[in-house]
């Protein structure tokens, strides 16, 4: 008789957030994640404290999640987990304590690129209310099949191609920092807390987006690069407040509004060339960037413009989360694509 229930648990630790999800096939059942707020301090994740709180965080982010799904560990048929790319001792506690719980419960551990999970998010299903029991829904309506996703995060910019649910091919990226260091740089810069994108994009939304302008950077081909970005920024700002002392204090909303919608244009004028070139209809975006409110509205506008079909996903499954890696880690279940109980963590790791 066919397996109803295919339960895994994923853990996610590959930066600042612990985080462990419980799945019955691509249903979230729970998604637990547990943020460090040591870092803000800071001004940036400092790694080796990453690695200590991921450690202290662990079970009782485990438990939290088995007890929120009602599932326990004996019901679980896999244990999923990041393997890279992220920080070394970061992914080394959650791979541990993955390997152990696999060996100890003697049932296979799936390893996952945090990469394709952050794409491959678009296909979690949530469950109906409460009142209608185990029955799912999907959270949205997925893309089919090719579809292009710009993914954007801390430390990734890419423009990656799905043919499949695991064929992946990155059609463009950066080529020295993600753009999500440029919105951290640009806040910290204007002097606000870590991590900079939410505040950047929270006060942008009260700005003048066309006040300021800022140069671009010409880059062969599909790729990007944000490194000169992050400079010219800085002496835009060194410059003005050169001129007047109070120039971030009397201009703050309309500088992140007008400096978001510059990171926003950069990122969108590869995926449009993409689009055009590869004739491909349906676009996803993924990663803590993917967040952001005014890359959000703009990717929709392309609905229209370029006569696509959007997908945004939700914010839990934008920042980084344990129901990403436990989705991905359900399709290499189906093919039967185990890892190694030898598996090292890799901090560069190819899509
Ligand atoms: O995917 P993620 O949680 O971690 C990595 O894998 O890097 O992405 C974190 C990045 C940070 O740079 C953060 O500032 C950015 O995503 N971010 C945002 C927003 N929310 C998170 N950037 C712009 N607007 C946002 N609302
Ligand atoms: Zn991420």
């Amino acid at each position: 008789m066919q397996n109803l229930n295919t339960y895994i648990l994923a853990i996610e630790s590959s930066c600042d957030d612990t985080s462990c999800a419980i799945l019955n096939k691509e249903a979230v059942l729970s998604n637990v994640t547990a943020n460090q707020k040591i870092h803000e301090k800071y001004g940036g994740v400092v790694p080796e404290l990453a690695s200590r709180d991921h450690q202290k965080n662990i079970i009782p982010v485990v438990e939290a999640a088995l007890k929120k799904a009602n599932v326990s560990l004996q019901d679980l048929q896999a244990i999923a987990i990041t393997r890279g790319p992220g920080l070394m001792g970061s992914l080394l506690v959650g791979l541990s304590f993955a390997k152990s719980l696999s060996l100890a419960l003697g049932i296979p551990l799936i390893e996952v690129n945090h990469m394709q999970g952050h794409i491959l998010a678009h296909f979690i299903k949530e469950p109906r209310d409460k009142a209608e029991g185990t029955e799912m829904k999907q959270k949205t309506d997925h893309p089919l099949f090719p579809f292009l996703c710009l993914t954007a995060s801390g430390g990734h910019t890419q423009l990656v191609k799905i043919t499949d649910y695991l064929s992946f091919e990155v059609l463009g990226e950066t080529i020295d920092d993600a753009v999500g260091e440029a919105f951290d740089k640009a806040a910290k810069i204007l002097g606000l807390p870590y991590p900079g994108g939410p505040m950047i994009d929270k006060l942008a939304k009260e700005g003048d987006k066309t006040k300021f302008t800022f140069a671009h950077t010409k880059v062969p081909g599909r790729d990007y690069s944000f490194s000169g970005i992050k400079t010219s920024f800085l002496y835009f700002v060194q410059n003005n407040v050169q001129k007047n002392e109070n120039f971030i204090a009397e201009n703050l909303k309309d500088i992140c509004a007008s400096y978001q919608q510059h990171l926003i244009q950069v990122l969108l004028k590869n995926v449009k060339q993409v689009l055009k070139e590869t004739g491909i209809k349906h676009l996803a975006i993924a990663g803590g960037v993917s967040a952001n409110s005014g890359l959000r509205k703009q990717v929709v506008e392309l609905e229209d413009e370029l006569g696509i079909k959007t997908f945004i996903p939700k914010f839990e499954y934008c920042t980084d989360n344990a129901a990403m890696i436990g989705i991905t880690a359900y399709y290499k279940f189906l093919r039967n694509d185990f890892s190694n109980l030898g598996i090292t963590p890799m901090a560069r790791m190819s899509l």
